[in-house]
């Protein structure tokens, strides 16, 4: 049963001209907004640092979205020191005023939704549905996590003769959020009001590619009244400010997404204690995936070939959750490839604000040159075969773009098989049975998405049970999980931690505490 009162947030339908209109509208104002410069934010004060970044449009690299100040280490102390001071006081106000402040947020965020999608369209590089998507979910953490804490906050007790028992949360106490730039709304947005629906104050690092969309979120959490040294907004660059916010003797955790060597180290660098400290502290990382569909013999291909069309090139494969391997019963094989090349081919591919554009650009250029070199290891002495290579050199003198890529023959220990690429770039596999299927989807250190398209109610049964990802989907696609309904997160090397959007995602940004009083 959903749980009553929470309701998720509508996706915008562009089929309706109005919406359109304002989409339109929105993206000619984002645009006329280009070129300022975003503070930091400590304390409640905007200070400047002596470097900046500056955020460029994927499609566009001539438009720079914004410059954004680029945090110093000293900064990063004074950010955890403003957490810290922050910290007593809004762990004790109540839980319902802290509440509000997340629907203040939801609802800024709802009257401004065209304009923060064309924000996510701009510095990101996402195409119109998917930039409108993470709007919608970012409203939908806030309230979700918003109607969750409250059920949380009723003490659970335990009664016996002569005694009572009283189970109940507290904070952590000071959170650093370190985000990826590819849901850089929902993703930023979840881990913070999380963090500090709980109880806890926040040191809020985004992604450097995405720093604008941070920002953005910066100036909503402030108009909605958030008391200063709450949340600090801290852009810069990872390695720079990283070390020293997880070191801190005052930070009890780390709440990280993004990839698996970042989310590794910092794991590394939280797990050293020193004398200072007062907590062990907590780590929440959610990483990378290699994310396989299986595609049985019986496939209704007309599904499969959209599914994994959609999983592997939406939002050109750089979303965690993207298949990046697709492993195909004999008995299908010729019709599926066939198919799946020549839908396709069918894509529109070009700048992220074009509405009719599917696959737009990849986030930069050394994102580009990693995926490039990814595809140069086709090794054709083991058969790996580019099947498919959707050019874009009109596109490339603008911006940063890869097309689609099929390849097959693909080696399951290859490591075009074995690693995290993030781009548009789909592996396939041909396979006898279905043993040896599950066998090829389950090669892997990640354990994140995966998906099954079978009409045979036995081969479904088997994926519950044998396909060991941390969100199965079974004849449909794999990305596009939905607050409370696809609660999200892998595990394995994809993750350590429990599912965003899930009923107990903030069960980690707390300690539990037992009453007992003699009666
Ligand atoms: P990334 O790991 O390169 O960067 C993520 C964040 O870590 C950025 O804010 C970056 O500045 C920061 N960072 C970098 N080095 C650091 C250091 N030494 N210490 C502290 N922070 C540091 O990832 P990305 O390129 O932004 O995002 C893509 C990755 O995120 C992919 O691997 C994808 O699978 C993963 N991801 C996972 C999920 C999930 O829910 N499992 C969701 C989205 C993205
Ligand atoms: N939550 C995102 C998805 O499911 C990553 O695609």
């Amino acid at each position: 049963e959903p749980a009553a009162g929470f309701q998720n947030e509508p996706l915008t339908d562009f089929s309706i001209e109005a919406n359109r209109t304002a989409m339109q509208e929105a993206l000619d104002f984002v645009r006329s907004e280009f070129g300022q410069t975003y503070p930091l934010v400590i304390d409640g004060k905007s200070s400047e640092s002596r470097s900046t970044l500056s955020s460029r449009n994927p499609s566009d690299i001539s438009d720079v979205i914004g410059h954004v100040a680029a945090a110093s280490a000293d900064q990063a102390a004074d950010a955890v020191d403003a957490a810290h001071r922050a910290f007593p006081q809004w762990a004790a106000m109540e839980t319902s005023n802290r509440c509000e402040y997340l629907e203040l947020i939801a609802a800024e965020m709802r009257e401004r939704r065209f304009e923060l999608a064309a924000w996510i369209c701009f510095e990101v590089g996402k195409p119109w549905a998917e930039a409108d998507g993470d709007v919608a979910e970012a409203i939908d953490f806030c309230m979700y996590y918003a109607h969750e804490m409250r059920r949380l906050d009723e003490p659970q007790q335990c009664d016996f003769k002569g005694e009572e028992n009283s189970y109940s949360y507290r904070p952590r106490g000071v959170a650093v959020v370190i985000a990826p730039w590819n849901f850089p709304l929902a993703i930023l947005t979840g881990m913070t009001t999380a963090a500090i629906v709980t109880g806890n104050t926040v040191v809020m690092k985004p992604a450097e590619q995405s720093s604008v969309v941070g920002a953005k979120l910066m100036e909503i959490i402030r108009n909605a009244g958030v008391p200063d040294g709450v949340v600090n907004f801290l852009p810069g660059i990872g390695e720079d400010v990283g070390p020293e916010l997880i070191a801190s003797p005052d930070v009890d955790m780390v709440c990280f997404t993004g990839s698996q060597t970042v989310g590794l180290e910092i794991n590394r660098v939280a797990s050293d204690t020193d004398e200072r400290q007062t907590s062990v502290r907590h780590v929440i990382a959610e990483m990378g995936g290699k994310n396989a569909i299986i595609v049985d013999a019986d496939a209704d291909l007309d599904e499969a070939v959209v599914g994994v069309m959609h999983s592997a090139f939406g939002y050109a494969g750089q979303k965690c959750s993207a298949c990046s391997r697709v492993i195909v019963l004999e008995g299908a094989y010729d019709q599926f490839i066939e198919r799946l090349i020549e839908a396709t081919k069918s894509l529109k591919i070009g700048a992220a604000e074009d509405p009719s554009t599917k696959v737009g650009p990849v986030i930069d250029d050394d994102a580009k040159q990693r995926i490039l070199a990814a595809i140069k290891t086709v090794d054709a002495e083991v058969g790996e075969e580019v099947a498919l290579s959707i050019d874009t050199k009109t596109l490339d003198k603008q911006g940063t773009f890869v097309g689609p890529h099929i390849i097959t023959g693909v080696d399951p220990d290859s490591n075009l098989a074995q690693d995290e690429i993030f781009g548009p770039v789909l592996s396939v596999m041909k396979v006898r049975n279905l043993d040896e299927a599950f066998t090829v989807a389950n090669n892997t250190r990640y354990a994140l998405t995966g998906g099954v398209y079978s009409r045979s109610p036995s081969t479904l049964k088997r994926a519950r049970n044998e396909f060991e990802v941390g969100n199965l989907y079974l004849n449909r696609e794999i990305t596009g999980a939905i607050v409370q309904r696809q609660p999200f997160g892998g595990f394995r090397m994809s993750g350590i931690g429990t599912k965003a959007g899930g009923p107990d995602y903030l069960l980690q940004f707390m300690v539990p505490i037992n009453v007992t009083e003699n009666t």
